[in-house]
């Protein structure tokens, strides 16, 4: 037996709801079905590793080549795996020492080497895999196949990552606004944008299977400010939003030059109100410059959205476009809401 099957038949069909869920139940049964990023795939190592998806605490680390991803806790008497370790390939509970094997089955009981082990001891295990620099991880199971973000592995693009961001809020509210453009001229005049170009032109949003795909071709540079004469008078910047629901968002800015600007908006929804947001970058062009800079004015540009959206109201993000106001500008949002309540979540997925 591979050890993917052995994975498949230890791996629950409905995974259970955690014990201080935040997210309605209907909801986190559905955002449970789809990929979300954990960690930095460099992070995830032979040393075991703390993380929270979706109110789950998981442990994930590195074994033998391939990423285990497991509920931190030891069915023995429910220990934090996160905080044993790995050893001949097995993670050990640090409260009795006993051994779990990458299937998740029990392999060595120190007090009674001589067994029996029974059935019961195995842990509870999640679908992990690899990607764009990050592990990602299914906890229903991931029979949703993971988008795709082609710039990553596109010949002649640099890898760049940059620091994790901690967001108070959901990773609804995070991704829609990621996709906003009217918001541009306010939140982030500081770092790209100016206040006197706030009018949004009309934009082509195309409904996709998945989620949506926009194209925005407006005047506002994506230069950093300090770089901003590096742009022709009047050129004009297209911009390409493409997601998949529920949180996967990829931004193309289209620079002088044929310079290309990947960007993936991988939003994790560590629980309803709390979003760990990775952002993995591609880029063509000024391979040469260094990356601080790039993690600075990424940061800088993601904490500008953080400060608001952190404080929108309600936190959840509204799936009824009823309950709040769109404006013309909205249209990708629309689009966006839609698409989330399509796959079946709910008018509000906060308790
Ligand atoms: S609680 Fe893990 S070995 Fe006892
Ligand atoms: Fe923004």
């Amino acid at each position: 037996m591979t050890q993917a099957q052995l994975a498949a038949l230890t791996r629950p069909r409905q995974p259970a709801i955690p014990r201080h869920c935040t997210f309605d139940p209907r909801d986190w049964e559905i955002l449970s079905r789809y990929w979300h990023p954990v960690a930095f795939a460099a992070d995830v190592q032979d040393k075991p590793l703390s993380v929270t998806l979706l109110d789950e605490a998981l442990v994930v680390y590195r074994t033998q080549g391939r990423i285990v991803a497991a509920r931190d806790v030891c069915p023995h008497r429910g220990a934090p795996l996160s905080q044993g370790w790995v050893e001949n390939g097995n993670l050990v509970c640090p409260y009795h020492g006993l051994a779990y094997e990458a299937s998740g089955k029990c392999v060595h009981i120190p007090s009674q080497p001589e067994g029996p082990i029974p059935e019961r001891l195995c842990l509870t295990t999640y679908a992990a895999q690899e990607a764009y620099g990050l592990v990602w991880v299914s906890l229903g199971g991931g029979d949703v196949s993971l988008p795709d973000f082609p710039a990553w592995n596109t010949e002649g693009y640099q890898q760049i990552l940059p620091p994790s961001i901690d967001i108070r809020a959901s990773a609804g509210r995070q991704t829609e606004g990621f996709i906003d453009v009217a918001h541009f001229a306010w939140i982030h005049h500081d770092s790209f944008t100016d206040r006197h170009n706030p009018v949004v032109p009309q934009y082509s949003v195309e409904r996709r299977p998945n989620g949506l795909r926009a194209e925005y071709v407006s005047t506002v540079s994506n230069f950093p400010k300090s770089m901003q004469h590096r742009a022709p008078d009047g050129f004009v910047w297209r911009r390409v939003f493409e997601v998949d629901v529920p949180f996967f968002a990829r931004l193309t800015v289209h620079f002088p030059e044929n310079g290309r600007l990947a960007i993936l908006n991988a939003a994790s929804p560590v629980s309803a109100r709390h979003t760990r947001l990775f952002v993995p970058i591609a880029r063509n062009f000024d391979q040469d410059l260094p990356l601080d800079d790039v993690y600075a004015f990424n940061r800088q540009v993601f904490e500008e959205d953080r400060a608001i959206v952190e404080l929108q109201c309600p936190e959840d993000l509204p799936i009824d476009r009823s309950q709040e106001a769109p404006i013309l500008a909205d249209r990708s949002s629309g689009a966006y809401r839609r698409a989330l309540g399509e796959i079946g979540l709910g008018q509000t997925y906060v308790r």
